[in-house]
């Protein structure tokens, strides 16, 4: 693109102002293939999103309280949810989570150097959020969460942030693991400024065995207060990302181990991308 806008201005330069007027329009159409690209694999993307009755899990038979979730979202700006991961998908998924860090996949968090250790003590990795490009234990937590997130559209409670006039996307998704040196997150906003039209974020948990003493509560600031979740196995907890639900990792003394997944305002991210 880079190189057909210099050779445009070199025509023109030149005096060629016909070819330079050719290329200008090539310039155009080509901008606008690559922002109506963008558009329909955001498209994609969204329409993967089935509101349908939402199940605990392929094992379970029994239905998410989905009028419940959104109404604990609607007042607390959060929620807690157990036994999400089915009982059957735990085990894949924690051993796919341990062979990631094992590989050497994760790395430290993305804060600057310096600060880096005492912000975020994490490692982790972006993963894609195709759900047919990930392993399986991955791709069926994103389906289940694709569930709840499309039965959540249809909550009136939460029709401003996650309804139909509002196209989200299954935007980012990052496996984190707190090696268990007391590895803490410091309080922050996932989006503070509204810059990366993030608007939901759900974190699941993959750590059989937590204990309270192993500290790594996920602490939220909220309507009520504080409010410690602990990060047991199979639990998900989903939270506003913009500056209603400020959190914090406490430090953890066991490794521990989460899958974070942001839903985002498509247009916004359209935008974010298409400038840069
Ligand atoms: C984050 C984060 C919380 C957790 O990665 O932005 O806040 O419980 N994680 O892992
Ligand atoms: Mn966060």
């Amino acid at each position: 693109m880079h190189s057909i806008t210099a050779e445009a201005d070199s025509l023109r330069d030149a005096g060629m102002v016909g070819h330079h007027q050719e290329l200008v329009s090539q310039i155009e159409h080509l901008r606008e293939q690559r922002a109506e690209c963008l558009q329909s694999s955001i498209r994609r993307s969204a329409s993967r999103i089935k509101p349908s009755a939402v199940r605990l899990g392929p094992s379970s038979s029994s239905l998410w309280d989905v009028a419940a979730v959104a109404a604990e979202l609607k007042r607390e700006h959060c929620c807690v949810i157990d036994d999400f991961v089915g009982a059957d998908e735990a085990a894949p998924l924690r051993e796919h989570l341990g062979s990631m860090r094992s590989s050497g996949a994760l790395k430290p968090g993305e804060v600057s150097a310096g600060l880096q250790q005492q912000r975020r003590g994490d490692l982790m990795a972006w993963v894609s959020t195709e759900a047919g490009a990930q392993a399986p234990p991955l791709r069926a937590l994103l389906h289940s969460i694709d569930r709840l997130v499309g039965a959540l559209g249809q909550q009136p409670l939460v029709a401003d942030d996650l309804g139909p006039q509002r196209m989200l996307c299954r935007h980012e998704m990052q496996v984190t693991c707190y090696p268990g040196n007391g590895a803490r997150y410091v309080k922050h906003v996932d989006d503070p400024h509204g810059s990366r039209g993030r608007v939901l974020t759900l974190i699941a948990y993959s750590n059989p065995r937590w204990e309270p003493g192993h500290g790594g509560a996920l602490r939220l600031h909220v309507p009520s207060g504080a409010r410690d979740v602990e990060p047991r196995d199979r639990r998900l907890v989903l939270f506003w990302s913009d500056a209603r639900a400020p959190h914090e990792v406490l430090p953890a003394h066991r490794e521990r181990y989460a899958v974070s997944v942001w839903f985002s305002d498509a247009q916004a991210v359209a935008a974010g991308a298409a400038s840069k």
